[in-house]
């Protein structure tokens, strides 16, 4: 076993524990060859994986299309693994990492018979973004959209979003924001975009455009327990311009604000009132007043 301090110390692989080290994936895994696997990212504060089902539902479906169904775990079953693996690495914050791939084959585009999909999972400490980091916010840079059109499906064919971001941290951004041919604003490489306009927060209808991502929904339910007027249609680039406040949210960024876009401040250039109240909603939501360990 590998020494304790090491983070990942185990992983979930296959169907047990074994020590992150030793985890192996196969050369001819077709996630690896292929692309055909599902991941899910999620936050993991005081031992609690926050909304598991909610990603154990999206892994589970996308994986009925992919015809991966049979490789995603019961909800019980995640549950049981999560535990496991906070056992041996109590971190007081986390991401759980899990994908599903198609499984090990001789290389084959459709090998027959299908091959038993592989279902791995791994925890690991993760710092998310101080209250400190919320007030300051980051920069964003627009990106022509260079992906496939399932983007409803977690997949980990994520070069187009590796690429975007390379190019948005060589721009001085930390988030690229996907825009279509059509003009109409897609979502960040990883997170969805929200523009708040007056008091009211808008993003953009989640589809095959754009991964439903598991944190706007609890941003949408935020606005609705604060009165907050929430609403979904799509934005171009020129609305997120003219927006009093932008932010981005996912599982690893939570509620972040936007407030440089293409290096054009964003409304007051820092960050807005509603934004900031429904990052400190966010950040109460995991881990209570005290906010998040450093
Ligand atoms: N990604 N859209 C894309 C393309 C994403 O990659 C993500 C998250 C989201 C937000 O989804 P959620 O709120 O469920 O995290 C939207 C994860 C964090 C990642 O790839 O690391």
């Amino acid at each position: 076993m590998t020494e304790l301090s090491a983070d990942p110390a185990c992983a979930w692989c296959d169907g047990r524990l074994v020590a992150f080290a030793e985890a192996r994936v196969p050369l001819e895994d077709r996630g690896l060859q292929f692309g055909e696997s599902l991941y899910e990212v999620i936050a993991v504060a005081r031992g609690e994986p926050f909304r598991l089902s909610d990603h154990v539902e999206r892994m589970r479906s996308g994986a009925g299309e992919i015809g991966l169904a049979e490789g995603v775990p019961s909800l019980s079953e995640w549950g049981a693994i999560v535990a496991e693996l906070h056992r041996h690495q109590p971190h007081a914050s986390a991401i759980l990492y899990a994908q599903v791939t198609g499984g090990t084959a001789p290389r084959s585009h459709v090998p027959q018979p299908p091959p038993r999909p592989l279902f791995f999972a791994y925890l690991r400490r993760f710092a998310f973004p101080s209250a400190d980091a919320a007030a300051r916010g980051i920069a964003a840079v627009t990106f022509a959209e260079q992906r496939w059109q399932r983007r409803d499906l977690k997949t980990v064919m994520l070069l187009p979003a590796v690429l975007a971001r390379k190019e948005a941290l060589a721009r001085g951004a930390e988030e690229a924001i996907f825009v279509g041919q059509d003009g109409f604003v897609n979502e960040g490489a990883a997170s969805n975009v929200f523009a708040v306009l007056g008091r009211a927060v808008t993003t953009l209808p989640a589809g095959q455009r754009n991964l439903a991502g598991i944190s706007g929904r609890v941003v949408e339910e935020i606005c609705r327990k604060a009165g907050i007027p929430f609403s979904v249609r799509p934005l171009t680039v020129s609305d997120l311009r003219k927006a009093d406040e932008l932010f981005v949210a996912s599982t690893t960024a939570l509620v972040m604000p936007v407030v440089r876009l293409d290096d054009v401040p964003v409304g007051g250039g820092s960050p807005g009132r509603v934004t900031l109240l429904l990052a400190q909603s966010f950040r109460d939501m995991l881990w209570g007043p005290a906010g998040p360990p450093s």
